[in-house]
């Protein structure tokens, strides 16, 4: 059989957006409450099976602190892939990751297949179903003399409860890539909700060689 096609991933973003941790997530399936920043970069091999193909990521996990910024041009020149990391519970890391992007599609391979992911999504998810909304505003939802309830109204409370820690939109983020042509999903390396997901749909759009 055909060796897998490696293909040179980087990952960018502000630091503690878990950018490791999504890494650690996708190499190990594992996760921890205290990872120490990444000084430098760090480099991890995986393999991503397709139902055509199998590819091997080499994968540069860079440093987010800004005295690292400089280094990054060493770890996304020649990448064929470049996720570009966010945390939606903090809006100026969305920031930082448009600014990412940016600078990827000025000075990257003019080709990269970039991923834009918001993670620590964990954060922002209910542990059950109807724990979302505090139990005052259960209440009111439930009043049948309620003039103004109306049929959408309980849907639109759980969201609001779901909403409290989140600083980004989904949609919000979602258009921004959508017009700056990326990849786009939202992750949990806490979970794991999402992460495999992101590497195969980039290993989808890298061309067969
Ligand atoms: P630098 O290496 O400094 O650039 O940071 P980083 O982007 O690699 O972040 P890292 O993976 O080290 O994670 C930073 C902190 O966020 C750690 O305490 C992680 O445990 C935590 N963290 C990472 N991902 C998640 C997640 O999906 N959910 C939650 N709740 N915490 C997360
Ligand atoms: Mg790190």
């Amino acid at each position: 059989l055909d060796k897998p096609v490696q293909v040179k991933l980087v990952l960018l973003g502000e630091a503690a957006v878990g950018k490791s941790s999504v890494v650690m997530r996708f190499v190990q399936n594992d996760f921890s409450e205290n990872k120490e920043p990444t000084i430098g970069a760090a480099f991890l091999t995986q393999k991503c099976r397709l139902e055509d193909r199998v590819l091997r990521y080499e994968i540069w996990d860079t440093a987010g602190q800004e005295r690292f910024h400089s280094l990054a041009p060493m770890y996304y020149r020649n990448a064929q892939a470049a996720v570009v990391v966010y945390d939606i519970t903090k809006a100026s890391s969305l920031e930082k990751a448009k600014s990412w992007v940016k600078e990827l599609q000025r000075q990257a391979n003019p080709n990269i297949v970039i991923a834009l992911v918001g993670n620590k999504l964990d954060l922002v998810q209910s542990t059950g179903a109807g724990a979302a909304a505090p139990a005052g505003d259960e209440g009111e939802e439930e009043e049948p003399d309620d003039a103004t309830a109306t049929p959408g109204e309980g849907a639109e409370q759980a969201e609001e409860g779901e909403q409290s820690l989140r600083q980004v939109p989904k949609e919000e983020a979602a258009a921004y890539a959508q017009e700056a042509g990326l990849l786009f999903a939202e992750t949990s390396a806490k979970t794991g909700e999402g992460v495999v997901e992101v590497f195969t749909e980039i290993a989808k759009k890298i061309p067969i060689e």
